[in-house]
């Protein structure tokens, strides 16, 4: 089972995810927890390029390729195989990231960026996609307020390009229903940890 962590900035999904993996461990499934972009050295390479604040010159497309550069490097050396082997992949961001940043709030059109992306995953889909959604204003204040967190070039972005994106994950959340889980991230840490247990849960035992 593939399960993909996505939202806006400071949705907290990383956090939310903890206990879900404990409690999937202690049931006795063999867990991967892996990000994206990066992941294995050659995609964490990339994803230096990518984020870097220097970086401000890097045209949309190439943002866009190189995201799927990272995604596809990322699937031959992990996810595929832990998939093979059985395991549960999680993962921080997969392909919608790249649907809802580049396609919607960078306007290279969710469908244009899609099609680059099935050449880079050969049609890999995540079976669940947990949708850790909160307002930027909301997003931004959580990560103006935790100084453990770096801020990228992508943080950098103005307020309407985080309304953008937030409005474009929903979006994809209506076009694809069946993986879709949305998770109101603006509740309380302890509601959003059980809400995202249960999807997984209710998924599994599907
Ligand atoms: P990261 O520090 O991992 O952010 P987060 O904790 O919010 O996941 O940085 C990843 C950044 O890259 C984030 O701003 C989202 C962006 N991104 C894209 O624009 N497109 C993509 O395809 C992916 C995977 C991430």
């Amino acid at each position: 089972m593939f399960i993909t962590l996505e939202g806006p900035e400071g949705s907290g999904k990383t956090t939310a995810i903890e206990s879900t993996v404990q409690k999937l461990k202690e049931m006795g499934y063999e867990i991967v927890r892996t990000r994206e972009p990066g992941g294995t050295p050659i995609a964490e390479e990339i994803r230096n390029v990518i984020l870097d604040k220097k970086n401000t010159a890097m045209d949309p497309r190439t943002e866009a390729l190189l995201y799927a550069a990272s995604r596809r490097q990322h699937l031959v050396e992990k996810v595929w195989p832990a998939l093979k082997e059985g395991k549960i992949v999680i993962c921080d961001r997969y392909l919608d990231s790249s649907l809802a940043y580049q396609g919607g709030a960078r306007d290279l059109g969710i469908d244009e960026v899609l099609n680059i992306n099935l050449f880079a995953t050969e049609n890999t889909w995540p079976d669940l996609t947990l949708l850790f959604d909160i307002t930027p204003e909301e997003g931004l204040k959580r990560i103006a307020a935790n100084a453990s967190r770096e801020v990228n070039r992508l943080d950098l972005e103005k307020l309407e390009f985080h309304h953008k994106v937030r409005d474009s994950f929903l979006l994809l959340a209506k076009r694809y229903p069946d993986r879709f889980v949305i998770i109101d991230a603006s509740k309380s840490r302890e509601k959003v940890a059980k809400a995202t247990l249960d999807a997984v849960l209710s998924r599994l035992c599907k």
